[in-house]
């Protein structure tokens, strides 16, 4: 395996030349000829949720910022990002960012705990960006805003970033290395994940209380609930059929619905994923990565260790069972899901696309847009199957310049309900408010996935859009990141 050679975005200056390097790679990915604006935009159709209106197709993704006070409560940083949100247009927030359900829940020191003590800060935030939209846009009463709620399990960080603290639905060949997995005891037990579901219940009471619409019950990126669903080697109750694997989801929204029946519940789902990945050794160089390549897995066959795979050949997803998932949500009155992909810890650019890899990752396995449009081919695939459900795609940010041609392709087709837009929302939170308004867009706050945001934390730092937002670049923590990524050569490929 070589290392791809890359085509840059910027470099493609027209619809045909974008269309031509699409084609070059051998995909399906489609793009409308121009921009529309104002009601001419699929974009700014509302849509109808359980008898709320959402006032446009776009949506701010979960992003967090590593920036939380030592107690899991609110920073000025964390503010100002949820004022950008509002700023942005999106009229659905899609749970403003993770938040842990106990402290020994968090996927880092800094993350955002949702408990009595932090209600206040909660409130807070929620009402920032409620003024920040209202002033900039006028209406709030078709805004959605709703919290992620998270327990982080095998990528537990809670006390110190380098300790890792994982607790997990099962023992995992290839994961448990890389995560300090070490014993049977760090397997949560049927009565603590009784426990863990009852913290669900209480977060979820405190989102209701601080004005939140819906909560995520979030189960994507490797997270405990999204390991759940592939805990097919797990004895008893929660795991086993999908039936048992999906249980504390279930429970979690039984709990919800006894005390606090009116909160709306989402559920962002990593839909496909894959074996973890690695640089590959033979072609790293002292200042590069290798370009990555999946874990040898060949002794696990059949592959039983991930959610949406073929086990003959974990490499491809296989959509049954989050076909199963998706009428189990359906039954369970549940509307609003956020279909993402992989784990940004071991298949970042399944989940991310990138054309410059995090510190901790490896260079592209392939041409980024590939990525990309297996993420919203398989939302296509699966719109298609749940006509009822309200999906919001993801992975657009690598499109650039292409992203609002792309979304409005989608969504004027019907293939996805909402789009979502997550690491181009910190470099220009407005970019389709712009796209869809002026038709046009600035060139110089497009993001270029430098994957500095990523970085930033893998080395103990704030996340933020270091490359272009002049906030990040003028902390010291921007002086700090520039010397790590030197030290580790976070280079782009060819
Ligand atoms: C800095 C950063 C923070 C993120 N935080 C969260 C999060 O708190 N919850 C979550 O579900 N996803 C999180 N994500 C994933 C994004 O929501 C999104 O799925 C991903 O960036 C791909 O979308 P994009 O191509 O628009 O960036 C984060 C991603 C980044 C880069």
């Amino acid at each position: 395996m070589t290392t791809p050679k890359i085509v840059r975005i910027p470099s493609l200056k027209s619809n045909e030349a974008f269309r031509a390097h699409v084609q070059s790679l051998g995909i399906d990915l489609q793009l409308e000829d121009r921009l529309s604006v104002g009601t001419d935009s699929a974009l700014t159709q509302p849509l109808q949720c359980n008898g709320r209106s959402i006032g446009n197709r776009w949506a701010a993704h979960p992003m967090e910022g590593w920036d939380g006070t030592a107690t899991g409560g609110i920073t000025d940083s964390m503010l100002r990002r949820w004022r950008r949100f509002g700023e942005s247009g999106a009229k659905l927030i899609w749970g403003g960012e993770a938040m842990a359900v106990r402290p020994d829940g968090r996927a880092n020191p800094r993350q955002l705990i949702i408990t009595k003590e932090n209600k206040a800060g909660l409130a807070e935030l929620r009402k920032t960006l409620v003024e920040a939209h209202r002033q900039r846009w006028g209406r709030t009463d078709d805004l959605m805003i709703g919290f992620q709620l998270t327990h982080s399990g095998r990528f537990c960080r809670p006390t110190d970033q380098k300790t890792p603290e994982p607790r997990v639905a099962y023992r995992h060949p290839l994961l448990d290395p890389k995560t300090g997995v070490t014993e049977d005891g760090q397997v949560f037990s049927d009565d603590e994940l009784k426990r863990l579901t009852e913290d669900y219940v209480e977060a979820a009471k405190i989102a209701a209380d601080v004005g939140a619409d819906f909560v995520d019950i979030k189960h994507c990126h490797g997270y405990l609930l999204h390991e759940l669903l592939s805990a097919h080697t797990r004895p008893g109750i929660y795991g086993g059929p999908l039936e048992n694997r999906a249980r504390m989801l279930c429970e979690i929204v039984a709990g919800i619905r006894a005390y606090v029946p009116k909160l709306e519940i989402g559920v962002r789902l990593s839909a496909f994923d894959s074996v973890p990945y690695k640089p590959n050794p033979e072609l790293t160089r002292p200042n590069r990565m290798g370009p990555g390549i999946p874990e040898d897995f060949s002794p696990y066959l059949p592959y039983r260790y991930a959610f949406g795979v073929n086990a003959s050949n974990p490499l491809e997803s296989d959509l049954a069972e989050p076909t199963e998932f998706l009428t189990l949500l359906v039954n369970l009155g549940i509307k609003l899901v956020n279909l993402s992909a992989g784990s940004p810890y071991y298949t970042p650019h399944l989940q991310r696309p990138a054309i410059y890899p995090p510190s901790d990752g490896y260079e592209p396995p392939e041409d980024p847009l590939v990525g990309v449009a297996r993420q919203i081919n398989m939302v296509r695939t699966l719109k298609a199957r749940f006509p009822q459900l309200i999906l919001v795609g993801t992975g657009y940010s690598y499109l650039q310049e292409y992203l609002p041609q792309v979304a409005e392709y989608y969504m004027r087709n019907h293939h996805v309900d909402v789009v979502g837009v997550g690491r181009a929302m910190l470099s220009y939170p407005t970019i389709l408010a712009e796209a869809t308004t002026m038709g046009k867009l600035d060139a110089g706050r497009i993001c270029r996935t430098f994957s500095d945001c990523t970085t930033a934390p893998r080395n103990g730092l704030r996340s933020g859009c270091y490359p272009l937002d002049p906030y990040y670049k003028s902390l010291e923590d921007a002086v700090k990141l520039k010397a790590s990524k030197a030290a580790k050569s976070c280079a782009a490929p060819n």
